[in-house]
Parts: structure tokens; C-alpha cells; sequence
């Protein structure tokens, strides 16, 4: 049987990612910041889940602007990194899940979710970034199934829709008929414009209003129009819809593990949010025993 062994809600801001290793070094006057992002690390490393689902976005490096899908789901064997142009060698492809992929496409697509199905795709830091903060090498193998959110050109999905699809993708986990450990990782955020007069926008009171109501209180989130995640959070905080789709997945009652906030990596307010099911919830939401 399939166990949802928890669910991640993390920034993807590239600075991340080196921050939280060098600061490991007691003497660097930032350690405390980047703590929650090793604490999330360590709890994914003992939760040991042999796939993650990880809800990014695609930043115009793996899909060009001239086609965009709304929702895009990986069902490859593996994925190699999109070229960012960053002139460095782009690190190893990730190994997917095809098996879990296609059962969560049967299971979405009849409801009403039409995702554009990947048989080959590239991968950009939206979800790269996230994995080298959070995977140790005690995950080695682990395997991958990316859910691309666009959240790059207008119009993009409504925050509403993007928990329906993740409450879709929790009904369809658990009819997962092999045994599986199974986490859900929802990236971007928090707050950030990194384009524009306002570059540099940080919200830090609708950051914080955001990590409390995404645990016992997601439908308020969903209340929320594009243009007011644009206007509260930054043309790029609008990210955030993405943790939506993990929270829907992770299924109606959860508890917080831990969660914390730092400001700014580059330009952005970074954040983070383990939450674990409530025990017995996923199943009573399937009408199961
Ligand atoms: C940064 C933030 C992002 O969300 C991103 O995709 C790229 C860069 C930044 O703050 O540097
Ligand atoms: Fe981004």
C-alpha cells in the first residue's frame, strides 16, 4: 500500500542552495537562518520515501514561451537538466517514476484535470534547487515525478485551481496499488519580484499570514485571484500557488512538523513547511476504514 509520509512546502531560489551547505560552518553569522531548511532535509532523509512528487515551475528554460503548458506532468524514466545558461555543467538527470506518474494521470485526467503529459522533459532550478536542499545522500535513487505549474505567463491557473488538482492527485495516491513511500514537495515563493519598478517586493506579514493558514486553513488561500498574489506577494510570489497543489495532496487534516522563514536569499523571502498527514485522516477522506 502506498503511505503518504509527509508533504514540503520550500522556496527554489538558487542562492538557497549553497547557503544551506556553507553555513553548516558554526562560525557564519547566518547559520540559524538556514537551520529550518536542514531540518526539513534531515526529516526527509528518515522519512526515506522512494518517490517525491515535486510541483515546480518551469522558468522559460525546459518549455520556451511559445508553448506553455498549464499543468505538465512528467511520466519519463528520467529527466535531464534544462541548460539555464549559466555556462556550468548542468549535474545528473533525476531518475523518474513512470509507473507512479501514469497512475496519477489516470487518476486526474477523468476527473476534469487535463495535464499535458511528458514522455520527455527537461527540468529546470524550480525543481532542482529544492532537491539539493532537501535530498541527502541517504535518498540516493529516489525517484521523481515533476507536475510543472505555469505561473510564468498570463493566464495562468487560478490558486483554487491548483488545490483541486492536488486534492485530485491525493485521491489518485491513494488507490496506488504497490507499496510506496510517497512525499509531495510544492516549490517557489516566498515573496519576490525580481523583474520592474518593484523589484525587490517583499511581503513579509503576507509571508507569514501564508505558513500559518496553509496548514488548517488552505481554503482562504484559494480566495486569493492571481492579480492579488501578484499584488501582495510579487510578480514571482505568485509561486506560491504551488504549495497549493501539495497541500490538496497531502489530504484535509495534517500537522505542522516545523516550518521557518528567512529574508532575503538573493531577493527573496525564503521559507519552508513540513507537514506530516494527520494519522487516519487520508484514509477517512477516501471513505476508507
Ligand atoms: C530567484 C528567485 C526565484 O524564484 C527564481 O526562480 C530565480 C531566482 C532569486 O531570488 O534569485
Ligand atoms: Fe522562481
Amino acid at each position: 500500500m502506498v503511505e503518504i509520509v509527509g508533504a514540503i512546502g520550500i522556496s527554489h531560489v538558487p542562492a538557497l542552495a549553497p547557503m544551506v551547505e556553507e553555513s553548516s560552518s558554526s562560525d557564519h553569522e547566518r547559520f540559524n537562518d538556514f537551520e529550518p531548511f536542514r531540518s526539513a532535509r534531515a526529516w526527509l532523509a528518515e522519512k526515506n520515501p522512494d518517490a517525491l512528487i515535486v510541483v515546480y515551475n518551469d522558468h522559460g528554460a525546459a518549455f520556451s514561451l511559445d508553448l506553455v503548458p498549464t499543468f505538465a506532468i512528467g511520466a519519463a524514466a528520467r529527466y535531464e537538466r534544462a541548460d539555464e545558461g549559466l555556462g556550468r555543467e548542468l549535474g545528473p538527470a533525476f531518475a523518474g517514476d513512470p509507473e507512479l506518474s501514469w497512475h496519477i494521470i489516470d487518476g486526474v485526467v477523468p476527473e476534469g484535470f487535463d495535464l499535458t503529459v511528458c514522455q520527455r522533459m527537461e527540468v529546470d532550478h524550480g525543481l532542482s534547487v529544492p532537491f539539493s536542499v532537501l535530498v541527502d545522500e541517504r535518498l540516493d535513487g529516489v525517484r521523481v515525478v515533476p507536475l510543472a505549474v505555469n505561473v510564468v505567463q498570463q493566464p495562468t491557473p487560478s490558486a483554487e485551481r491548483c488545490f483541486e488538482l492536488g486534492r485530485a492527485i491525493g485521491r489518485a495516491l491513494a488507490s496506488y496499488p504497490d507499496e510506496a513511500r510517497i512525499a509531495i514537495i510544492g516549490t517557489g515563493g516566498m515573496s519576490h519580484q525580481l523583474q520592474g519598478p518593484r523589484a525587490g517586493h517583499i511581503n513579509s506579514e503576507f509571508d507569514r499570514m501564508f505558513l500559518e493558514r496553509i496548514v488548517h486553513d488552505p481554503e482562504r488561500l484559494t480566495g486569493f485571484n492571481n492579480a492579488e498574489y501578484i499584488d501582495l506577494a510579487g510578480s514571482e510570489g505568485a509561486e506560491l500557488v504551488m504549495w497549493l497543489v501539495m497541500r490538496g495532496a497531502i489530504g484535509d487534516r495534517v500537522d505542522e512538523v516545523m516550518s521557518g522563514y528567512t529574508v532575503p536569499v538573493s531577493n527573496t523571502a525564503a521559507g519552508v513547511i513540513v507537514l506530516e498527514p494527520t494519522s487516519g485522516a487520508l484514509l477517512e477522506a477516501v471513505g476508507g476504514a
